[in-house]
């Protein structure tokens, strides 16, 4: 029963949505499991230029079920939006009708959490993704499924909404929602997007009883985890393995591997701590080259050398068995590269990840430095392509995480790419 989870090792926006792209011609089916539309992975292949917030990466190839996880947060309208740019059909796309729906009531909400928080703003995309996580939490969210049910709905919905009134009013001073313009919502969604609402385990289970390959993809990355990341500094949802299996409804004995995404620098957009950050020249050379703007809100990312302290706690909690090193071609041209191998904090040297973020504020990294390499594996294709010290630099990347590299990322585009091993078999 061959399930990959293709998971981000560092803050997101380590390049998954190229590499699902690829990934996926050997696979009968992709699922996302975690987070809604604030991720944003971007697909370059011979058909064009897709720029993903919901639907998974799958998409480009004809033969690929795409699946949206129970563990996902649905915004209808971006959905709806996503649907219709990309020609999808309910035959190449599933949304499980145990999703949550994020409601025009929740991205307000997540806007003001903001406002309100000030100085202590965790820098959210503003999707309403946390608020409707909470009221799923709460037991006061409403599902993908329940569209279908409008009796039900016409009973659950005036509570709820009810009671985000006198938040959005007495809480925050802010306008109320229109319950009208809701319900009217909904009756459109459920005529529009009904179609595709199934129960998603279903399908999840025929692909992996038949013995084809499920891809499960990630979305954000471990350090954002609600358990395992810089909390509070966090998306709120499991980015990491164990999202993966709730996240679509199945068992530990379906996975075949599980590969951690990461960039062969780091990088980090909103608020949080991040101990290998450069606020200097090469930061900028970085953030320039390497095109780092957040794809979902247009932020500048920060940006820093490799962290093998937080890679190597990443590859714990994930138990990854391949790493998958993108934007490699990034880094040609320097001099020295470095690697952060261990923190120092308050004068101790510390080789694990600390729980806590004033702790993980006051990290100092302790680098090795690395010859950089000449020339250019912008676009390469064949490992032997790869500069001699690029490898050395994967190495010792892979030593220090514990896992060894399988793909080496060479640009945006699907063929851009090198494959040391073989994640997936062929089909
Ligand atoms: P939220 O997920 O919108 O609630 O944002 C919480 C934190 O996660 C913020 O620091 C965001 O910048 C970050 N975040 C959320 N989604 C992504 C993503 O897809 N890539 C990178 N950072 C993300």
């Amino acid at each position: 029963m061959p399930a990959y989870a293709v998971i981000g090792g560092q803050w997101g926006d380590e390049g998954k949505g190229k590499i699902i792209d690829y990934l996926a011609e050997n696979a009968s089916a992709v699922a996302r499991y975690s987070g809604g539309n604030n991720a944003g992975h971007t697909v370059i292949n011979d058909a064009g230029m897709f720029k993903l917030h919901l639907v998974p990466s799958g998409i480009c190839w004809p033969h690929v079920t795409n699946i949206i996880g129970n563990g996902v947060v649905v915004d209808p309208d971006v959905l709806l939006d996503e649907i219709n740019e990309n020609n999808l059909t309910p035959e190449n796309l599933v949304v499980s009708d145990r999703a949550h729906l994020i409601l025009p009531y929740h991205v307000k909400l997540d806007q003001l959490e903001e406002t309100r928080r000030g100085r202590d703003a965790i820098g959210t995309t503003g999707r309403g993704v946390g608020p409707a996580y909470l009221d799923k939490v709460n037991r006061t969210g409403l599902r993908a499924g329940e569209l279908l049910d409008p009796e039900d709905l016409a009973l659950r919905l005036p509570a709820i909404v009810d009671f985000k009134n006198e938040f959005l009013t007495k809480i925050y001073g802010a306008d109320p929602v229109n319950i009208d313009e809701i319900f009217e919502a909904t009756r459109r969604w459920a005529v529009e997007l009904g179609p595709y609402i199934k129960p998603a385990e279903y399908f999840v289970a025929d692909v992996l009883e038949s013995g084809e390959n499920l891809i499960l993809e990630g979305a954000q990355g471990a350090l954002l985890d609600l358990d395992h990341g810089s909390y509070p500094y966090v998306t709120s949802s499991n980015p990491t393995v164990g999202g993966a299996l709730s996240g679509v409804g199945i068992g530990p004995r379906a996975f075949a591997g599980v590969a951690g995404v990461f960039k062969a620098y780091t990088t980090r957009v909103g608020a949080g701590p991040f101990p290998t950050e450069l606020e200097d020249e090469v930061g900028e050379r970085i953030r320039t080259v390497g095109k780092e703007v957040g794809t979902t809100t247009g932020r500048p990312r920060r940006t820093g050398w490799f962290d093998g302290v937080a890679g190597r706690y990443s590859a714990k909690v994930n138990g990854f068995d391949a790493l998958i090193i993108t934007k490699l071609d990034i880094l040609d041209g320097f001099d020295t590269v470095k690697v952060c191998v261990a923190y120092e904090i308050d004068g101790r040297r510390v080789e694990n990840f600390p729980i806590d973020s004033s702790l993980l504020a006051r990290s100092k990294p302790i680098y090795e430095e690395l010859p950089g390499w000449s020339g250019s594996t912008a676009g390469i294709t064949r490992p032997e392509d790869i500069p001699a010290n690029a490898m050395t630099y994967i190495r010792f990347i892979e030593d220090l995480l514990g896992v060894k590299a399988s793909i080496i990322s060479s640009g945006p585009r699907r063929e851009e790419t090198v494959v040391l091993k073989e994640i997936i078999p062929v089909r």
